[in-house]
């Protein structure tokens, strides 16, 4: 089989974490079908001493348990050590730089990514000092530990590797996406729910039309839920102005758009 076009190792004290997560659905196709390899290393295995003690309480005092720099950096090292290319070693913790649309881009061009999770109250400091990892945070809270933050990172960098996603899934048109905002609303069987119809423009077949009002829906709801996401007109990439001023009415997120339409036309799912 040629090789994956990514291959990502993650250091953890429990791998057992990743078994559902790796074991299901479309990550576990992608590894089927070679396009991704997930490597799984305890840090344990690389603990010295009859209990293989992997943390210790911090000097100096204070809550928790930290993580020693002996087992952490020769378990880095042996991983980084096997393979063709030692990867982007990166630390999961909350204070890295915060996870973007773009940065999980960038990581997907990589051919090997090296996850770091810490638990407990965090690493030794040597280990970055030594190590010299980026930080990546997946946002401003705490967890228990970097598994699930790891997962994010794994799941949304596999889904931009070619093949891994089926035309049905396509990665192409969706939230932070190159215009940087929100998808559009999406609409499928029935035609009419509790009253609400699905909006005629996506009924009508002239593909164009329906374009613009997608467009124009990404930038009315950008604006109304991420105001932290809009562009200024002057720096919009491409020709994004949408046109659609007849089918946008501006909504809430309970409010969906699209007016009452004709219940029923015969094309398409139905
Ligand atoms: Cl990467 N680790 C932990 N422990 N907490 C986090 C995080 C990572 N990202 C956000 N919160």
């Amino acid at each position: 089989m040629a090789d994956p076009a990514i291959r990502i190792d993650v250091l953890t004290l429990f791998p057992a974490l990743f078994d559902g997560f790796l074991g299901e659905s479309i990550l576990r196709r992608a590894i089927d079908k070679g396009l991704v390899a997930v490597r799984l290393w305890n840090l344990r295995d690389w603990a010295e001493g009859k209990h293989r003690q992997v943390d210790d309480r911090p000097f100096g005092g204070g809550p928790g348990m930290v993580l020693m720099a002996p087992p952490v950096v020769a378990a880095v090292e042996a991983v980084r050590g096997s393979g063709e290319v030692p990867g982007r070693l990166i630390a999961m913790t909350p204070q890295g730089q915060t996870l973007t649309q773009d940065r999980v881009r960038d990581l997907a061009r990589e051919p090997r990514l090296v996850l770091l999770c810490g638990r407990y109250e965090g690493f030794d400091e040597r280990i970055l000092e030594v190590l010299g990892p980026e930080l990546l945070s997946i946002g401003d809270y705490v967890l228990s530990g970097g598994e699930v933050a790891a997962m994010v990172v794994i799941d949304s960098v596999m889904r931009l590797i070619p093949g891994v996603l089926g035309d049905a899934e396509s990665a192409e048109d969706e939230s932070f996406g190159p215009e940087g905002g929100l998808e559009y609303p999406h609409y499928t069987r029935p035609r009419e729910y509790r009253g609400r119809a699905v909006p005629d423009i996506l009924l009508g077949g002239d593909h164009a039309a329906i374009d613009r009002w997608r467009r124009g829906q990404s930038r009315d709801r950008t604006r109304a839920r991420r105001t932290d996401l809009v562009i200024p007109e002057a720096d919009r990439p491409g020709t994004a102005r949408s046109t659609s001023h007849t089918q946008n009415q501006p909504h809430g997120p309970h409010e969906p758009p699209g007016e009452p339409g004709e219940p029923d036309r015969a094309e398409g799912m139905g």
